[in-house]
């Protein structure tokens, strides 16, 4: 991190501890540079930085000054509302209308699933790939195919390990990115017209994978910081025959809600209770902007009953598509429906994640990747607190790259996508997060690219729209 960058981190800080409140004017560059020991043209460059992040504005011959708006003044949405008890799915099609529209390079990515590409250490995974594909020994490309690149397991369960988690080296499955290993842990305990736990709402794919396998939903209110209902959940267990949960218990696409701990351990106690397997998605396990990573459910897991999946495709490496599940009592059945599937992700690719994860600096990366992503968030919130209409309410993920944003009854999220659309911004309308196409009136942006001017303007040109409905 540059100097001026990490000044800027402190006046960050600063303001959103408090410390310097709205309105308030910031030191002066001779004064910062005096009192903190930096040059003034680092002061500057800081200043600049902070501008553009929408924190502080300058005013002619007066110097730089706190934002009105720059600490979060949007409330926060409620517990989302229960549903009918079961639902047939059929979503697919509105959720293929939204990611076409991600397709072309122009459009401000609010609707994107992914960060920014710039955020990865692309060119040091392309080093990794080559130097692990020299040094491979020839019977590994095919040997690795059915079991895996032996290296990456051990770092994989190395970072399990290090989490808290004890596993045993054989539960562990890896796959073509996560959904690969979500939809192998559903197909193994679930068969046509069952019933599936779900979050509402929850990842789209989610309900398109129910769709796909004609499963039933049975959709469980989610609150943004809690994560689900835990009561409504006991309810439908012990009246509804529910085969299987899916479940984000950290950092839920799309509101960001992470359970407590307890929380997490009461859900486990209840399906123990019950023996109803957990596929638990955790994707964004590594994007946690606090100084601990959550715990998963499935460290509180004695019975081997929770499926956990994960994947470097937000974290590391988008496109290489190598994910895992460790699979718990379960893991030989997927392991047999992924070598009648899909036999492997590519070897290729797994062996340059190994080398990557021993001598990339991953632990390096994941602080500077949850750094850019918190300080986005900011910026976002700052942005939306300025430009949208009054009784918007927006979620405080304490990680990810999501904000789930609750706009007034009027605005039809559908519309409004289209409307953005023919503006050249994209975003992602509440429905496609609902089997029963719910949440009309929300939408979920993504900060995971860079914040710039443009962001700043696309976020006034949404706030125009919305103010027309
Ligand atoms: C919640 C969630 N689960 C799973 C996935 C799929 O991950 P992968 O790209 O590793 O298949 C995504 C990707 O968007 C996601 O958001």
């Amino acid at each position: 991190m540059k100097r001026y960058e990490k000044f800027a981190d402190q006046i960050a800080e600063l303001i959103r501890a408090g410390v310097l409140a709205p309105g308030e004017k910031v030191p002066s560059v001779r004064h910062a540079s005096r009192t903190y020991g930096v040059s003034p043209s680092t002061v500057f460059q800081a200043y600049y930085l902070l501008e553009d992040r929408g924190l502080i504005q300058a005013r002619a011959r007066s110097g730089y000054f706190v934002r009105e708006l720059a600490r979060h003044s949007l409330a926060e949405p409620e517990t989302s509302a229960q549903a009918a008890q079961t639902t047939e799915v059929d979503v697919s099609e509105l959720v293929f209308s939204v990611l076409g529209s991600l397709k072309d390079p122009h459009t401000v990515p609010f609707g994107s699933a992914f960060p920014s590409p710039q955020l990865f250490p692309l060119p040091r995974l392309a080093r990794s790939m080559a130097h692990a594909l020299r040094d491979m020994p020839a019977h590994a490309v095919i040997a690795d195919m059915t079991s895996g690149n032996p290296d990456l397991r051990r770092q994989i369960a190395l970072r399990y390990m290090v989490a808290g988690v004890r596993l045993a080296l054989d539960e562990l499955v890896i796959t073509n990115g996560a959904l690969e290993a979500l939809n192998l842990c559903l197909q193994t305990v679930t068969s046509p017209g069952d019933l599936v736990a779900i979050e509402a709402p929850a990842f789209y794919a989610t309900l398109q994978v129910l769709e796909r396998l004609k499963l039933k939903a049975v959709e469980i209110p989610v609150n943004p910081r809690e994560g689900i209902d835990l009561e409504v959940l006991a309810e439908r267990l012990a009246n509804l025959p529910i085969k299987a949960c899916w479940f984000m218990s950290s950092l839920q696409n799309p509101l960001g809600a992470s359970m407590s701990d307890a929380k997490k351990q009461a859900l486990y106690q209840l399906l123990l209770q019950h023996q109803v397997p957990l596929i638990e998605d955790d994707v964004y396990a590594e994007l946690y902007y606090g100084a601990q990573p959550p715990k998963p459910v499935k460290s509180f897991d004695t019975d081997g009953l929770v499926m956990h999946c994960g994947s470097f495709s937000k974290s590391l490496a988008p496109g290489y598509r190598v994910g895992w599940v460790a699979g718990g009592r379960y893991a030989e059945q997927i392991s047999r429906l992924k070598l009648m599937t899909t036999i492997s992700p590519s070897v290729p690719a797994q062996a340059a994640i190994a080398d990557y994860l021993q001598h990339g600096g991953y632990d390096r990366h994941l602080r500077k990747l949850r750094h850019a992503l918190e300080t986005q968030q900011d910026a976002m919130l700052a942005s939306a607190a300025r430009h949208f209409p009054a009784g918007t309410r927006v979620t405080r993920p304490s990680g990810g790259y999501f904000l789930w944003f609750e706009f007034p009854e009027p605005v039809d999220s559908l519309q409004l996508f289209q409307l953005a659309l023919a503006q050249g911004i994209s975003l992602a309308p509440g429905p496609i997060f609902s089997a029963t196409r719910r949440f009309r009136n929300c939408a979920r942006l993504n900060h995971g690219h860079p914040w710039d001017a443009q962001s700043e303007q696309a976020m006034e040109l949404l706030g125009r729209i919305l103010a027309s409905f």
